[in-house]
């Protein structure tokens, strides 16, 4: 092995800091033995010994001070350099809990080897505050999911020739008794954080099956034509494969048929997980359709279009935002709903907000929408009445 940038080698004797310097990067040791001293009235006094499979100068980047220890080689080290840079990225991109454990540890290390050792810096304060926040939200959740605070709003997904409604989207709202409605962007980190997805997604879809089952009984004894409901569900469904089995009886309580109920998935979970093919083909057996959610914002490869079993695309409202002011935004939607057409997959574009947006999907023959020009999320029951007089 040579030397580079993520490879070093240090031969027996080398001292590659002392305690109280600077700090730049952190070392994997793949071969050799280094030591960690510290320097007292009596001389060197040995920490410890560190081998093969072990980390050393982590301390001083995590918490930003002074070198805690010197490090000498022992016997020739090779190990692997793990830039400053690199370990601030990791450590920001953690939750503020884990970020908080973290800090907490070496802040408790430095203080039992105080003395010697005053450069230990206390907790920050942003982090603490972030961290008990999320710890907060996380057991309103919980509380929120058994105590029937959340519950599923349904937004009109609308033909676009004429606007008249042919399904719902529906949406989880959480009822928060202190901060009122909040919406997903409140809701799913959240939920996501505290593990349950798959609850909420499945609470979802059941309150939401429930009520279109009934309005299209309601429909077809009016002898109009039944409408159909789109639900989202999050990447923990698609570790397995009982998403189906589970629908199924979802769908025989709410006396749905399968045909009325269409599954969002979005492009990054789909890619990131190797079961969603099957979890997918599985569904479409029992009936159910599929929606790619989110089209255009996740993964940039296309292959994944003609290899998984893809019923509708929704497009992502960024797109129908900016396509009124930017030509290349414009030409950007023209060619995914063109894709579409080419593939035929239907294209469900989100985020219509007015009729110039309308109007321009419809020139480039998109076929369905749904955004605040035709309806924002309502409660389940108000949305189906709502439905009900409009069609
Ligand atoms: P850092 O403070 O960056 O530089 C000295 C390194 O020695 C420190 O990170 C740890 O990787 C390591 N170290 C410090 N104290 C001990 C200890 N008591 N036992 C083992 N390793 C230590
Ligand atoms: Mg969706």
């Amino acid at each position: 092995m040579t030397d580079s940038l993520a490879h070093r080698r240090f031969a027996a004797g080398h001292v590659l800091f002392e305690a109280g310097d600077a700090a730049d990067a952190a070392y994997i040791v793949e071969k050799g033995w280094v030591e960690i001293f510290v320097r007292g009235a009596g001389g060197v006094q040995r920490l410890s010994l560190l081998g093969p499979g072990e980390i050393f100068g982590e301390m001083a980047l995590v918490d930003d001070s002074p070198r805690s220890a010197g490090a000498r080689v022992l016997e020739d080290v090779e190990c692997v350099v793990v830039e400053r840079a690199q370990i601030l990225r990791e450590i920001d991109r953690a939750t503020p809990l884990m970020q908080l454990l973290v800090r907490t540890l070496i802040f408790r290390l430095r203080a039992a080897t105080a003395g010697t050792h005053v450069w230990a810096s206390a907790a920050i304060p942003d982090v603490t505050a972030q961290a008990v926040a999320h710890i907060k939200i996380e057991h309103d959740v919980r509380q929120a999911l058994k105590g029937g605070e959340i519950a599923a709003y349904l937004q009109p997904i609308v033909r676009l020739d004429d606007g008249v409604p042919i399904g719902f989207e529906a949406l989880a709202r959480w009822h928060h008794p202190r901060l009122g409605v909040l919406g997903p962007e409140a809701l799913l980190p959240a939920v996501a954080r505290a593990g349950l997805v798959e609850a909420l997604d499945l609470l979802v879809v059941r309150e939401a099956a429930t009520m279109v089952g009934a309005l299209n009984r309601r429909l077809t004894l009016a002898g109009r034509r039944p409408v159909f409901v789109a639900a989202n569900f999050g990447a923990a469904h698609f570790n397995d494969l009982r998403l189906a089995p589970l629908l199924a009886e979802i769908l025989e309580e709410a006396q749905l048929p399968a045909e009325r109920l269409k599954i969002e998935i979005t492009e990054t979970t789909l890619i990131s997980n190797p079961k969603a093919g099957e979890a997918l083909a599985q569904l479409r057996a029992r009936g159910m359709s599929i929606s790619l959610d989110d089209f255009g914002t996740g993964y940039s490869g296309l292959s994944y279009l003609s290899k998984f079993p893809i019923d509708y695309l929704k497009i992502d409202g960024s797109f129908v935002a900016a396509a009124r002011e930017e030509r290349k935004s414009a030409d950007i939607l023209r060619a995914m709903l063109a894709l579409g057409a080419q593939l035929e997959i239907d294209a469900i574009a989100e985020g219509i907000e007015d009729e110039a947006q309308a109007s321009l999907l419809r020139e480039m023959g998109c076929l369905y929408g749904q955004g605040y020009l035709y309806g924002r999320p309502l409660p389940a029951n108000e949305a189906c009445a709502a439905l009900f007089d409009r069609i």
